[in-house]
């Protein structure tokens, strides 16, 4: 197995080489670095201004799920992603100040060499991964999410920009709707931490790869450097859930978000699960300093 650093020069997004670069650093690079360093000064001025205030915000929880109910995970997930998924995409991209646009198109990157021609999109959301995957230029791409309202948006979107190689279905992870060996490769971005069983879902989504076919997962992760682990963990305590609330109107999907993260095995440990579930080849690629990672593994 082999574990990779996010270095600017080992690793570019696939359309790197279309912007201007600065003592070898490519404008992707610089737009990276610029966000995380903006990011981390909103942490520190929020810290000064906000700090009063979240305290109240700080979760009791011990279970990882969305709201304090006796349904299920998978339920209360699909009923969060369905009342966030009129801003999911707005809050995404204003949360990480674009830096998740990056890290998908990176994560498409690993699938470059595969020329992969059916792909499937698990936990698609609104399609912003499978949408990326067109860079790949396959025949079809099928995203599949439990949440419709999601599914909605996506719907909108790829109607919007006329992109019919993209179909999108209701789908759970772990009861998928397509028969053995379908789909060259499969993706999964910010999803398999929401999953009920997660090696159940692991499991069902090999069953729909066909032999040598590639699941790449992309995963929030736990940054460990200093001073990156210190501000990453105040942002996503107490900066995370007061956008959240202020922008979707939901404090639980937002306090849920770093509860998750926190909880879900990452690194090693996650491509254990990988091989316990039968995928070989497994590798881990950690992108700004661990914040995110992707998981590659093959049938
Ligand atoms: C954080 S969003 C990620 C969406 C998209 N992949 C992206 O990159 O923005 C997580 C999505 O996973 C979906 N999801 C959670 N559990 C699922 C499951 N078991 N099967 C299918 N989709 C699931 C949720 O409904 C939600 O749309």
């Amino acid at each position: 197995m082999l574990i990779k650093l996010d270095l600017p020069t080992l690793e570019r997004p696939i359309n790197a080489n279309s912007g201007w670069s600065v003592d070898g650093m490519s404008s992707t690079d610089l737009y990276e670095r610029i966000n995380l360093a903006l990011l981390m000064g909103i942490a520190i001025f929020a810290n000064l201004i906000f700090s009063p205030t979240v305290t109240q915000l700080q979760s009791t929880k011990t279970e990882v799920k969305p709201y304090e109910s006796d349904a299920s995970k998978r339920e209360q997930v699909e009923q969060m992603f369905d009342s966030i998924s009129h801003r999911y995409d707005f809050l995404n991209h204003f949360l990480s100040l674009g830096i998740d646009n990056i890290w998908r198109k990176r994560a498409i990157g690993k699938l470059k060499s595969l020329q992969p021609k059916r792909i499937l999109d698990v936990a698609t959301g609104t399609a912003d991964l499978a949408i990326a995957a067109l860079a790949l230029n396959p025949d079809k791409i099928v995203g599949v999410d439990i949440s419709n309202k999601m599914l909605d948006v996506g719907r909108a979107k790829i109607a919007k920009r006329g992109l019919d190689k993209i179909e999108l279905k209701n789908g759970d992870s772990e009861n998928l709707p397509f028969d053995d060996n379908s789909f060259d490769a499969i993706t999964v971005a910010f999803g398999v931490r929401n999953y009920q069983n997660l090696e159940a879902g692991l499991n069902e989504m090999k069953r729909v790869l066909r032999p040598g076919g590639k699941l790449v997962v992309l995963e929030f992760s736990k940054p460990s450097v200093f001073p990156i682990k210190q501000i990453f963990n105040f942002y996503s305590k107490y900066i995370l859930p007061i956008w959240g609330k202020l922008f979707s109107g939901s404090t639980e999907a937002y306090v849920y978000l770093p509860e998750s993260v926190k909880h879900f095995p990452e690194g090693e440990e996650f491509t254990d699960i990988l091989q316990k579930c039968g995928y070989q080849n497994t590798n881990i690629t950690r992108l700004t300093f661990g914040i995110s990672s992707i998981y590659e593994g093959t049938k």
